[in-house]
């Protein structure tokens, strides 16, 4: 059921962005376009939804993709006192209070009257984003037709595990680089209820329904071998009970895995461009 999908996916340049009206000349410089890891964010949220925005800071995802005219409506919800005044400034500013909601509230907590049907949890820990979505106050957006697009700053493979495991189907896993070359992960899933388990070479290179270009997810995938693989010379150096020698093949059994794909993707590249030739 959930092959590797080999399409090319980079978000569009979202060029009204530039119209953001900012705070100050600090947030006008650091936000004037939204940066690839939240085009990508913006790229998925899907045409004439509601968008909610957890944890939006500034507000910019959602003052971005009103002002571009792919949605028309939005809430924009954050726990802290400090990111909610900005965000209320920035609405408010760019004359958009009408269409953006700011809340100040706690994950998913209260926000069913606003029946969002695309949700972005992005710029926080994997676990952050599992704890919210776990939360009784969670319950309401367990329902089909509801896209979540999840961007976990880490713990990435223990966002897929316990996606997987919980019954949000992966539609989509996507790749952003930014300018410094750091590699960010987006999840696009909905909730079926139906739970599904993934190894970890999966859940580690997120290559269910990938959708991301073939240069990116292979300099991703050498990635995610590197971290291994200093992992398993960290534990060869601690110590050699037991534990650890399951713990080391379990490591080297991934890293054989995300070495395979990353054969296959390069012989599929290598296969397509001779078929340009
Ligand atoms: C690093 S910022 C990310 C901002 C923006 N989403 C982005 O990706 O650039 C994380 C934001 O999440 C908020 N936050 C943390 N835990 C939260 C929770 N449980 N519910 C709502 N917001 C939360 C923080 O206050 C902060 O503004």
């Amino acid at each position: 059921m959930h092959g590797l999908l080999l399409q090319r996916c980079i978000p569009p340049a979202l060029s009204p962005f530039f119209n953001l009206n900012l705070s100050n000349n600090i947030a006008k410089k650091q936000y004037a376009a939204l940066g690839s890891r939240l085009e990508c964010c913006a790229h998925y949220v899907r045409s004439g939804g509601v968008l909610l925005d957890v944890g939006t800071d500034h507000a910019m995802l959602p003052i971005s993709l009103v002002l571009s005219g792919k949605i028309n409506r939005a809430v924009a919800s954050d726990i802290n006192g400090g990111p909610v005044a900005a965000a209320e400034r920035n609405v408010s500013r760019n004359g958009l209070s009408d269409k953006i909601t700011v809340i100040k509230t706690d994950g998913l907590t209260g926000l069913e009257k606003f029946e969002p049907t695309d949700i972005v949890i992005a710029g926080m820990g994997g676990e952050m984003i599992i704890s919210i979505l776990s939360s009784k106050a969670a319950e309401w957006s367990k329902r089909e037709g509801i896209r979540f697009i999840l961007q976990p700053m880490t713990r990435q493979s223990l966002l897929r595990r316990f996606l997987a495991e919980d019954g949000y189907l992966t539609e989509y896993n996507s790749l952003a680089e930014d300018t410094g070359g750091r590699i960010y992960e987006i999840i696009v899933c909905r909730f079926t209820g139906e739970p599904y388990t993934i190894s970890e070479t999966e859940a580690i290179g997120g290559s269910i329904n990938r959708d991301s270009p073939d240069e990116l997810f292979i300099k991703h995938l050498a990635g995610k071998i590197k971290q291994l693989r200093r992992q398993a010379e960290g534990i060869l150096k601690s110590s050699d009970n037991e534990i650890r020698r399951t713990e080391l093949s379990a490591i080297m059994y991934t890293v054989e895995g995300l070495e395979e794909l990353k054969k296959l993707i390069n012989a599929e590249k290598g296969k397509s461009n001779a078929e340009l030739l």
